[in-house]
């Protein structure tokens, strides 16, 4: 099931460390190479002997050997491997590795290879509840999983101290199989393409304090592009204002308009091979933006009227410069809404159309989920069940990325 892939197992001290070793095993066991590295505080749990035997690769613990007399490691150990791995599982992972790597701290081997991995990176989150559920690890977790890396849930129920809550290391098996399902979504077939992702919302001025936007979070975007940069792609990302972290191994262009948007956008679709816009774009802007702050006296005791002009829709100017690349876009819909999707595909000649509705259970703005329909040029509806945005991403790439010319 695992032959020949490659898994870095990152262990970190915790009382969870002992299941590492029967993961380490299926792992071997599935067929896989398992190369172990182990914080210090790991070895207090369990010992280096025990996974080296179980892994068939000496543990790695220390930047530098510990004994004059120990052999030379390479200098360049830590990328070499970063670049080795086809994915990464940290379990159990504790609170202060999680918050160094929400941080980019590099203190040990551990945390130096985290910082320069390429493949899918898996936390198994393993402490005390109210250490787990702390304000701070939860921001270094949502920080995380921002980023592209996948946090599990831990369990809940008995802990080593005696409390009860969440903060268990999952089962060996649901560790297994999430290793699985990121190796599934990493089998690199967006290896060598580039993918041009939109998302958020534009702003358009109306005087240097005020603006027009709307309520996009740009979490289906980034989604979108964390997803693509996991299975291989130079991904760029044009996005609009908004308050999430950058995709790990993606580039980003920050805009703040439609019509910046579209500049950014039309200077990277000639030499993309995809486009996804995800980006809620405005449709209309302020014909003149003030350039000093409106007054409330210029415009008291009448009705304001604020005149607006029609942006320029992007996705029909790439739609009409097409060439090699696929282009799929996003529909928002709160009614009729397949055969609004459908109209927009046709007029704006995609190859796929994304809709959603902003109003249904488990979706819209802000949400980690979403329920969208994917309907296709050739005239295939499928909905999809409520799923994680970065689930939804990773099924619109398995079903789209093999139809790229
Ligand atoms: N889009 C775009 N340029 C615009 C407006 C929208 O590229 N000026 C893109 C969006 O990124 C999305 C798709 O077009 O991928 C559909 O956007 P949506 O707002 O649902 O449709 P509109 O064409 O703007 O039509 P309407 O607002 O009337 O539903």
């Amino acid at each position: 099931m695992l032959t020949g892939k490659r898994i870095l197992l990152g262990i970190t001290g915790g009382i969870a460390a002992y299941k590492s070793a029967f993961l380490a095993r299926e792992f071997v066991r599935a067929g896989a190479e398992v190369q172990v590295v182990m914080t210090r505080a790991a070895s207090q749990f369990i010992t280096p002997l025990t996974m080296t035997t179980l892994s068939k690769r000496e543990v790695i613990i220390d930047m530098f050997p510990p004994q004059p007399d120990q052999p030379a490691v390479q200098p360049t150990r830590h990328i070499d491997l970063a670049l080795w791995g086809d994915v990464m599982m940290i379990a159990p992972a504790t609170a202060n590795t999680i918050a160094k790597i929400a941080h980019g701290t590099a203190d040990n081997f551990l945390t130096t290879l985290v910082l320069a991995l390429r493949c899918p990176l898996i936390l198994a989150p393993a402490m005390d509840v109210d250490m787990y559920l702390n304000d701070t690890t939860q921001r270094n977790i949502a920080a995380l999983r921002e980023t592209g890396c996948s946090v599990l849930e831990p369990d809940a129920g008995e802990l080593a101290s005696g409390l009860s809550g969440p903060g268990r290391m999952p089962e060996v098996d649901r560790l297994f199989s999430e290793v699985v399902k990121s190796l599934d979504n990493a089998h690199r077939d967006l290896a060598g393409r580039t993918v041009l992702v939109t998302a958020g919302p534009t702003y358009e001025p109306i005087d240097p304090v005020r603006f027009i936007g709307n309520r996009s979070s740009g979490k289906m975007g980034f989604a979108i592009a964390a997803a693509a940069a996991q299975r291989g792609a130079n991904v760029t990302l044009i996005s609009g204002p908004v308050t999430l972290r950058t995709p790990r191994n993606v580039r980003r262009v920050d805009v703040a308009t439609a019509r910046e948007m579209a500049s950014a956008v039309m200077a990277e679709f000639a030499a993309a091979d995809m486009l996804v816009m995800a980006a809620a774009v405005a449709d209309f802007t302020p014909v003149r933006s003030s350039e000093q702050k409106i007054k409330r006296e210029q415009k008291a005791g009448g009705p304001f009227m604020l005149e607006l002009t029609e942006n320029p829709d992007i996705l029909k100017t790439a739609g009409a410069r097409k060439k090699h690349q696929m282009i799929i876009g996003f529909a928002l819909e709160t009614e009729n809404g397949v055969e609004n999707a459908r109209k927009k595909l046709s007029a704006k000649n995609l190859d796929v159309i994304v809709l959603n509705n902003p109003l249904a259970e488990g979706a819209g703005f802000g949400s980690d989920t979403n329920v969208v329909t994917v309907i296709t040029a050739s005239g295939e509806v499928e909905r999809l069940p409520r799923m994680a945005k970065i689930d939804i991403a990773n099924a619109l790439f398995s079903r789209f990325a093999p139809l790229l010319p």
